[in-house]
Formats: C-alpha cells, structure tokens, sequence
C-alpha cells in the first residue's frame, strides 16, 4: 500500500515510508536553481516527516552542495575525511584499506558543538548490494512515547557533549597531545538540553546520544549513567525506527534536530562511497526557556509550520507500553 502526503504540495509528491516518520519526495528537479515554491515544500516536508529520501538523481556534487546551502552555511565537519578542495564536502571512501570509522554508534551529527548541524545530506555514489543500510530513529516519537512522569522528570535537565570519540584520532606523543588540546580548546564540552524543542515544529525531542554525551548535569556519576542509558535506548525500540537500504544515486537528508542515525558496518571490506554536506544549525533551546519563535527560524526558512508532527496519524507510543501509575 502506498501512502501519499500532503496532496497539497504543488511541486513535489511525498510517499510516506515509514510509520511514524520518513517520507520519499518525488517531482523535484535538483541538478540546478530551483524555485522558492519547490524549496518551501521541501522545507516543509523535512521539518514535519524528519528523514527525507530522493531517488534516482542524476545530480552533481555541485548540484548536492547547492541544494544544502538553500537550508543554511555549510559547516565543516573538524575530524571527517573532507575533500581538499571543497572543505565542507565529506567524501566517505570505505574500502578494505579504509574501514568506516565510529559511525557505528547511535548519534546526532556533531552534538559537540555549541550549535550542532541542522541537517546532514548524505548521497550514495557506489553503494554494496547487500548492508550497508543507515538506521534512523525519531527522538520525537521517542519522547512522545514516554510516560508523563518520565517526560516531568527530564524537564529542565541538561547534560555535557563532547567530541570523545574522535580523540583517539590523535597520537599518543607529544606532537599528537599538542594538537589534540588546540582542538579540545577550540571544541570545549557543551551543554545542551536533554528535552529539545524543534525551532520551527515546536516539537520536543530526547536530545543525548552515546556518541557524544557524557553526563547529566546535576546528578552524581551512578545517577547521571543511568539515567542516560536508559534514554540512549529509546533509539534502539524497532517502532521508533525507519531502516534505509541505499542504492546509487540515492540522497537522504535528515534533521539532527529530531532524529539519531546508526550506520550499520555491515558491509566492509566491500567498496562504499558517498559524499556528505552538513548544514550550520542553531543553539539547542528546550521550550521552558524563554523562546522568540521569529529569532529561531532558520536562514530561508519558510514561515514557521507551526503543526505539531502527525507521525501518520498513530500515537508513537507502542501498543504493548502500559502507564504503570
Ligand atoms: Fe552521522
């Protein structure tokens, strides 16, 4: 069965492919300018369905590069493999010589920085047959799924982010340690709130990861571990979940913002390369804060959707969860 969305769309039609969110868009001509109509329904698709897929491009990395700039500054990624020529451009060339490196891990892109991409833009130029997939999971229907005495007991609370993983990437002598404490000045830990509210849907999100966060602030280091892998495993909940297959010629973007991925290793030593541009995003804020809707859209923005997320119509919550109290 094929579900369509949003009929009202002018330019683009969305299929939904997934049950609380993902949607593919089809009808919309990337490899130039395109309209600010074609842009506004794209925009809007992402910011409601969370993971958007395009198939069967025939685009260019030109065309890719443009296509991320109409949602923000392009950000460059400080310790993955960028192309020389265009920094903010990540080429990923996984080979048996070259292993995929810590994406094997539940994350939000770059949670360690002060304001954290918006969205990533990853597109398939020579994927394996077989594995490989990236697996996302809506933190928003995550959080909609707990109980309201969970939901009471995470208000307010924030923790620490860091750029932990990354620092092996560094030798163990002295040039190495040099270098790393330049970065850790550069990258320092930050805080970010454990309940986010989406800028544009108002939406809240579980907003730690284990790549990144590494503690509860306000809690001792039994408390602070606890609870966060208690949260670490919602993205693991199958409900939660839409797993993509790529195939050439395949671009996904998704919204940091509301979504973690896993990238399933599964495939190496086959051959996979793609290329990636990540979008500059604003300072996570939770709603209890004092909030000025207008300052908080992001560059090109349509008007805000205002909407809360439908997720199909369906209550993320699965069936077989019962309220205890
Ligand atoms: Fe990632």
């Amino acid at each position: 069965m094929t579900d369509v969305l949003d009929k009202d769309f002018e330019k683009i039609t969305l299929k939904k492919i997934g049950a609380y969110f993902g949607a593919e868009v089809s009808g919309a001509d990337l490899s130039g300018e395109f309209d600010d109509v074609t842009f506004s329904e794209i925009h809007q698709a992402f910011v409601e369905n969370e993971v958007l897929v395009f198939r069967d491009l025939i685009i260019s990395t030109d065309d890719q590069i443009r296509f991320g700039q109409m949602f923000g500054e392009l950000t460059v990624h400080p310790f993955s493999p960028n192309s020389d020529k265009i920094p903010e451009l990540i080429i990923f060339d996984n080979k048996e010589d070259n292993p995929p490196f810590g994406t094997d891990v539940w994350h939000s892109d770059e949670t360690f920085r002060q304001c954290p991409p918006l969205g990533t833009c990853l597109r398939a130029l020579d994927v394996p047959e077989v594995g490989g997939d990236t697996v996302f999971a809506s933190m928003t229907a995550a959080y909609q799924g707990l109980s309201d005495r969970m939901k009471n007991f995470i208000s307010g609370l924030e923790a620490i982010h860091d750029f932990k993983p990354f620092k092996q990437l560094f030798d163990d002598d002295d040039e190495g340690r040099r270098e790393l404490q330049r970065f850790e000045l550069m990258y320092p830990p930050v805080t970010h709130p454990i309940v986010r509210t989406h800028p544009v849907t108002g939406n809240k999100s579980i907003y730690v990861n284990p790549q990144f966060t590494i503690r509860v602030i306000g809690m001792n280091e039994i408390e602070s571990r606890s609870l966060l892998t208690d949260l670490f495993d919602l993205a693991k909940i199958p409900e939660y979940q839409y797993r993509h297959h790529w195939y050439n010629k395949t671009m996904v973007l998704w919204d940091n913002r509301s979504v973690q991925h896993y990238a399933v290793h599964d495939y190496w030593p086959k051959r996979r390369q793609m290329e990636r541009v990540t979008m500059e995003g604003d300072r996570p804020f939770s709603s209890e804060e004092n909030v000025i809707p207008d300052a908080l859209k992001s560059r090109k923005s349509p008007q805000p959707i205002g909407a809360n997320v439908n997720h199909g119509g369906h209550s993320p919550k699965r069936q077989f969860v019962r309220d205890l109290d």
